[in-house]
């Protein structure tokens, strides 16, 4: 089902996130890559890598992304130069101890099984290698969430409509109720092998980061 709904919406994923997010996404980017904090040449797999505009940040920064996504028509729409490959991030077609960095954006929410996904992550990387990752939050005040509610549960999804597909805008904002509590996101991620995991919010909470340390 994600991988259709994401094959239907390539076309004008990138389109459409810039304008519902008033370009505050590609901030959001840039900030998880500089929050790496790797060296140049350094290798970053960025997972659910989509159209790629973290691999053009990475790549922007020295970094050599490598982009893998579930989705066909997303990787076709891609827009970097980095290597690219069809691919299921829970189980990634990559050895053991071999990248020096993993990013992942706004998929989490996405996906079946976190556990499996973090353990995949530590798995892949070397010892000291780094991990950011980055969705949308449930922001803390009041007042931002409720605004926030009331633009991504009815104004996004016309957004979307408009622009792209009805069906993938209406989810898409629902999906944010399958991310767990960022207390547990940030305990799970420790106990799979970040032991110095930390969570940030974004722009009030519209988007939440967490990045580590393969210890
Ligand atoms: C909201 S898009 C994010 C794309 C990109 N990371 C960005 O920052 O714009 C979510 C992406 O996750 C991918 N995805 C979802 N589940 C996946 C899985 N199990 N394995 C690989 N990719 C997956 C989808 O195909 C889609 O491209």
């Amino acid at each position: 089902m994600v991988r259709s709904m994401f094959d239907a919406i390539a076309p004008r994923y990138d389109l459409v996130n810039r304008i519902m997010t008033f370009r505050l996404d590609t901030r959001w980017r840039r900030r998880a890559v500089r929050d790496l904090h790797l060296a140049p040449g350094s290798v970053v797999l960025d997972l659910a890598s989509g159209t790629g505009d973290l691999c053009i940040d990475l790549q922007r920064k020295g970094l050599t992304p490598i982009s893998l996504d579930l989705s066909y028509g997303m990787l076709a729409n891609g827009r970097s130069s980095a290597p690219r490959a069809q691919a299921d991030i829970l189980k990634l077609p990559v050895p053991d101890n071999s990248v020096d960095g993993v990013i992942c954006g706004f998929a989490l929410r996405n996906l079946v099984d976190l556990e499996t996904f973090f353990a995949e992550c530590a798995r892949v990387l070397k010892k000291g290698g780094r991990v950011a990752l980055l969705d949308v939050g449930v922001p803390h005040n009041p007042i931002i969430r409720f605004g926030n509610n009331i633009y991504f549960g009815k104004i996004v999804p016309k957004i979307g409509a408009l622009i792209s597909d009805a069906a993938a805008y209406r989810y898409l904002p629902r999906s944010v109720a399958y991310l767990p509590e960022r207390h547990e996101l940030v305990a799970l991620l420790r106990k799979s092998g970040f032991a110095d995991a930390t969570h940030t919010q974004l722009s009030g909470g519209l988007t939440q980061l967490m990045v580590g340390t393969r210890d």
